[in-house]
């Protein structure tokens, strides 16, 4: 459609007489309007449309059939009432009825202006001017129309898809307008809160969760004058499942009235139904895992009941094991001690028999007799002290490479003709920190046992080496320091050893000899002392395929010092005072004779008590020996309180076994001495001498 020209500037003319049509064409044509001429009635019907301005009829063109006129005009829009310009010509003698000849006109041709003939060009111009321009107006309607409509219908389109329910309420509670999804949930257009019957379809809730009341409604609500946003409501559809649903409502107010309001559904049921599923699924989980802490819990505690009564278990079994150990152990030393005693015991009982009857010749045989079994109780008893790493060990810097040469011989001797023996000292070995003597013991222990694995000949190696042991190695190792270890190896290509019988090795009497042939204490001394030296032992074996037994022993941080004079002579005494502090009557007895044969005056004492008397009675005392453990004070202690006052005593310790005394290093004093039981005459003898010559 035109908004511009030529609708609005269009002009139908009807005048049948004469030249009136020229002429008004032509005076029209002149205005710039664009007129057609219409001859008939007929022509004029055919010609009406929406987009003429104006008709211009003369009166005598009203002369015919109008029905056909009056149907163009009724088909015309709603908006358009085309304006007719009616010329009626002034008759003479009759004034113009300006109702009659408008009667003639179709009735539904409202919009008429009459102009009397003749007229001015002026006046024909600014009345067809005024009808235009109300033409105008019109056309300007039908263009608001056409842009209303075309809104309406993009709303309408809106609305019909869109996937939430949308409806104009009214103030009744009636819907004005609604969309297919909001008529899904009221087809009957009406709000519930407006139907008794309807509330029961639809159940809502407030927050609290407490049930909406009627009234409380959302539409009703916001016809209230409330904007009302998203109560949850569950909508119940005759004959269908629940659903879900989500409502909001804002009231449509004029001029502060409330006019209506706009209600929105959303269907939030599978949300909805998610949320508690979910809801349910942690209220599921949180049930499941306080079932399961539950469980676990008495899991753990019949866990811990078990592990305390395995614990229990386990502690029966190793004081078990201990008291058989302690059994074994005990045995072992009764059996040896009376095998031992008996050879002490007979020999003594013999020998005083013979003497009661005057027999006293050949009595040497079972003198000897006597002293060979106390020396073999006496060398079970240091081995015994050795294991239980109580011996009194003097660890001094060792040459270990000399003490392994000068073995050679005593091991050459000790082995069968069928073995070979090959003495290997490393080169560039150091010094050892360790007690010589328990040192060659615990060497010739290990080839005494590599001798028995060979009766058949063999191989005998004694190798030295240096090794370093670093962190990870000592790990394995529990109780070794890492540093640097002297070793001392001893190998045999004897029988071998199984694993069950590598597990006892150092247990204290475990031996595979034959009894009398082996005490099972061999490997026990040489462990303890081994440990005690803060060393090691380890041992590689397999049946068949020979043993080494390795020996670790500390590095000396110092050289080796000047060794033991070692003097044996007999020094016979001048009358020099000897304090004796010794317990046992029969240990005092045989040093007190001891001293008397070498020539010395012994004072007697049996505790530290009287020996302090002693001390202090005036008495001028050459030599205290004391042994160390006494009831009450110890030798020690006593040792100290006499240096008080005779800072220059010279001191001989005996001891037996001393735990405070195993180490003698730190245990002993400026020109103190030591010297353990049982200990032969001979070497008491040449201790004394060496103090006091
Ligand atoms: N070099 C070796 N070859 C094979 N078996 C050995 C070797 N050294 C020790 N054994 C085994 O270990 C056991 C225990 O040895 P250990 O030296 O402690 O006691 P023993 O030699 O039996 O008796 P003892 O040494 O007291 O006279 C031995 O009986 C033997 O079975
Ligand atoms: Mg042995």
């Amino acid at each position: 459609m035109h908004r511009t020209a030529p609708e609005g500037h269009r002009i139908l003319v009807s005048a049948p007489y004469g030249s009136d049509a020229p002429s008004l064409q032509s005076v029209l044509a002149g205005q710039r309007y664009d007129v057609t001429i219409c001859p008939t009635l007929h022509d004029l019907a055919v010609a009406i449309g929406d987009d003429v301005g104006v008709v211009l009829l003369t009166e005598e063109a009203l002369s015919g059939d109008l029905a056909q006129l009056q149907l163009a005009l009724q088909q015309q829009p709603s908006w358009s009432d085309i304006p007719f310009v009616l010329l009626a010509g002034r008759q003479a003698g009759r004034a113009v009825s300006t109702e009659a000849i408008r009667r003639r006109l179709p009735d539904n041709a409202l919009n008429v202006v009459m102009l009397e003939r003749p007229l001015s060009s002026e006046s024909l111009f600014s009345a067809v001017a005024a009808t235009m321009r109300a033409r105008q107006k019109q056309f300007e309607i039908r263009d608001q129309l056409t842009r209303l409509d075309t809104e309406s219908t993009r709303l309408v389109t809106l609305l019909d898809a869109l996937p939430v329910g949308v409806a104009f309420v009214n103030p009744d509670g009636t819907t004005a307008l609604a969309n297919p999804e909001f008529r899904r949930f009221l087809p009957t257009g009406e709000v519930p809160s407006q139907r008794a019957e309807g509330a029961g379809e639809w159940e809502g809730y407030e927050p609290d969760g407490t049930p909406v009341t009627r009234n409380r409604f959302v539409t009703a609500r916001a016809l209230r004058g409330e904007i009302v946003r998203g109560v949850e409501f569950l909508h119940r559809p005759a004959g269908k499942p629940e659903v879900w649903t989500r409502v909001s409502g804002i009231p449509l107010t004029v001029g502060g009235h409330v006019t209506g309001s706009i209600s929105v559904i959303v269907d939030i049921d599978e949300q909805k139904r998610g949320q508690m599923a979910l809801a349910a699924a942690a209220e599921e989980l949180e049930r499941q895992v306080a079932e399961r802490t539950e469980a676990l819990t008495e899991a753990l505690a019949q866990l811990k009941a078990e592990g305390e009564e395995r614990e229990r278990a386990e502690a029966a079994l190793r004081q078990a094991q201990k008291m058989e150990a302690v059994g074994q152990l005990t045995g072992g030393i009764a059996h040896d001690f009376n095998n031992m005693l008996t050879g002490v015991i007979g020999a003594i009982d013999i020998m005083k028999r013979r003497i009661a009857s005057g027999r006293l010749d050949g009595l040497d045989r079972f003198m000897d007799a006597a002293s060979i079994s106390a020396q073999r109780a006496a060398g079970l008893t240091a081995r015994l002290l050795a294991f239980s790493r109580r011996q009194s060990l003097d660890s001094r810097p060792t040459d270990v490479n000399g003490l392994v040469v000068s073995l050679e011989d005593l091991l050459r001797r000790t082995m069968s003709e069928q073995i070979s023996v090959s003495i290997v000292p490393g080169s560039q070995v150091p010094a050892a920190l360790v007690d010589a003597n328990q040192l060659e013991s615990a060497i010739l222990n290990l080839a005494i046992n590599a001798r028995d694995a060979m009766p058949d000949g063999g191989a005998l190696t004694v190798e030295t080496t240096l090794v370093t042991l670093d962190e990870d190695q000592c790990t394995k190792w529990p109780g070794m320091k890492a540093g640097r270890y002297v070793v001392v190896a001893v190998s045999d290509s004897g029988v071998g050893m199984d694993a069950p019988t590598l597990e006892k090795v150092f247990d204290p009497f475990f031996t595979t000899k034959p009894i009398g042939q082996g005490t099972g204490l061999g490997l026990s001394m040489v462990y303890g002392f081994a440990k005690q030296s803060n060393g090691q032992v380890r041992i590689h074996s397999a049946p068949g395929s020979g043993t080494t037994v390795k020996i670790f022993l500390p590095m000396a941080e110092a050289g080796v010092g000047p060794a033991d004079s070692g003097v044996e002579a007999d020094h016979r005494g001048d009358g020099e005072t000897v304090l004796l502090v010794e317990d046992d009557p029969s240990v005092r007895l045989l040093v007190r004779e001891v001293l008397a044969e070498l020539g010395y005056t012994a004072l007697e004492a049996a505790d530290a008590q009287s020996a302090l008397q002693l001390l202090g009675g005036g008495h001028t005392i050459d030599l205290m020996i004391t042994d160390v453990g006494l009831p009450g004070m110890n030798g020690r202690q006593l040792a100290e309180l006499a240096r008080q006052s005779l800072p220059d005593l010279p001191i001989l310790f005996v001891t037996g076994y001393a735990e405070s005394a195993t180490e003698r290093s730190g245990f002993l004093g400026p020109n103190m001495h030591m010297i353990t039981k049982p200990f032969q005459i001979e070497r008491l003898s040449a201790k004394i001498s060496e103090m006091l010559g």
